[in-house]
């Protein structure tokens, strides 16, 4: 029996009713915790509670809180005894965070500032952290490795790499810090049920929602950005990797807590392969046995031609790999969108 199991330890989820959010508070139930989830519904829906006890069998204590509201957070950690926060909540749309920077700022960085002083207040130590493999922007070379070089080319990465470096100030400072900075690379696929998965609100920005919606009829066909990269085959190049393997990551890096206190550790979460545009596109027309009409056009801008994850410190950390190709990442979106 784990130690979670043992002790019923209780994990605050900020996020916990949006995509990589709910699917965490479904690890998190399935590994012995108790789960109380703070979200404002900004990007998320009340129904995926109702999801989350379908799965699970538990309804996890919500609230509908905002992290940037100090006094209704503090009610929360007042009210149940948190041995450790799971913070996604955030916005994250790249494009949005480049014409409403000052929204992203307050929202993400100032929204942490908050959540860190209420944590602070009730003594609770033990954060970790959804940051995003968007810091190292255009990386000098691949595989990216956590000490690459941070040159993020937007306001929403800039919020990551804002928040980071106040959480490695405070650990610097006191002692009693356990924190980890996920650095997430591109998370897709849903859980197998079928239950819960990504829901953007509009015309999705990102590959796999949109190729959902070409893949169901809603949208004609899919735009490729650009097919002159210096990649294999000329499209973009990501290191796509499962929603569940993300959840297994941050469970892992909360067990590290229990072993090894007062630890600050920067981890990639990525599977170390990376995947084109095309190859995703053939990948999802296997897994779903449905066409993916598309057309190539021009570049998007702020694209990066490839990246994809040095993952071995979280092997060597964590013991810590992803287990899920893509074939079951596409699988899997399809099986919730169907
Ligand atoms: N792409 C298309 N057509 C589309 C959408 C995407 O060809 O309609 C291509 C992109 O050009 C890129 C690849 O598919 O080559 C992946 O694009 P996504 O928009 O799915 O993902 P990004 O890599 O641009 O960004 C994502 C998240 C960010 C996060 C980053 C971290 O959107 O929030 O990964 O690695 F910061």
């Amino acid at each position: 029996m784990s130690k979670a199991k043992q002790h019923k330890l209780t994990v605050l989820v900020t996020g916990g009713l949006g995509y990589i959010g709910a699917h965490t508070v479904v690890g998190l139930i399935e590994s012995g915790y108790k789960v109380v989830i703070v979200d404002n519904l900004y990007n998320a829906d009340k129904s995926v509670l109702n999801k989350i006890e379908q799965i699970t069998g538990v309804m996890p204590v919500f609230y509908p809180v905002d992290i940037n509201n100090e006094s209704a957070l503090g009610l929360v950690f007042k009210a149940h005894e948190i041995y450790a926060v799971m913070h996604f909540a955030a916005y994250k749309a790249v494009g949005e965070s480049v014409t409403k920077p000052l929204s992203y700022y307050l929202n993400n960085v100032a929204g942490s500032m908050v959540l860190l002083k209420v944590m602070k207040e009730y003594k609770v130590y033990n954060i970790v952290f959804s940051s995003s493999a968007t810091v190292y922007g255009s990386p000098d070379s691949v595989p990216v490795a956590e000490t690459a070089r941070i040159n993020p080319a937007s306001p929403y990465g800039w919020s990551k790499v804002m928040i980071e470096q106040v959480l490695a100030d405070i650990y610097r400072a006191e002692a009693n810090w356990n924190i980890a900075i996920l650095r997430y690379f591109n998370p897709i696929g849903a859980h197998p049920s079928g239950l819960i998965g990504e829901n953007p609100r509009g015309i999705p920005n990102n590959l796999l929602p949109y190729i959902m919606q070409v893949a169901s009829g809603r949208l004609p066909h899919l735009r490729v950005f650009g097919n002159d990269y210096a990649t294999k085959d000329g499209t973009g190049v990501r290191d796509y990797i499962h929603v569940l393997d993300l959840v297994s990551g941050h469970i892992r890096a909360l067990e590290y807590f229990m072993q090894t206190p007062h630890q600050l550790a920067v981890v990639n979460l990525g599977t170390g392969v990376g995947y084109s545009v095309l190859e995703v596109i053939e990948t999802f027309k296997q897994a779903s046995g449905r066409d993916i009409p598309y057309q190539i056009v021009a570049r998007r801008d702020g694209d990066v031609a490839e990246y994809y994850a040095d993952p071995s410190l979280a092997k060597k950390l964590y013991n810590w790999q992803a287990q899920y190709n893509l074939h079951d990442m596409c699988r899997d979106s399809w099986n919730y969108q169907a």
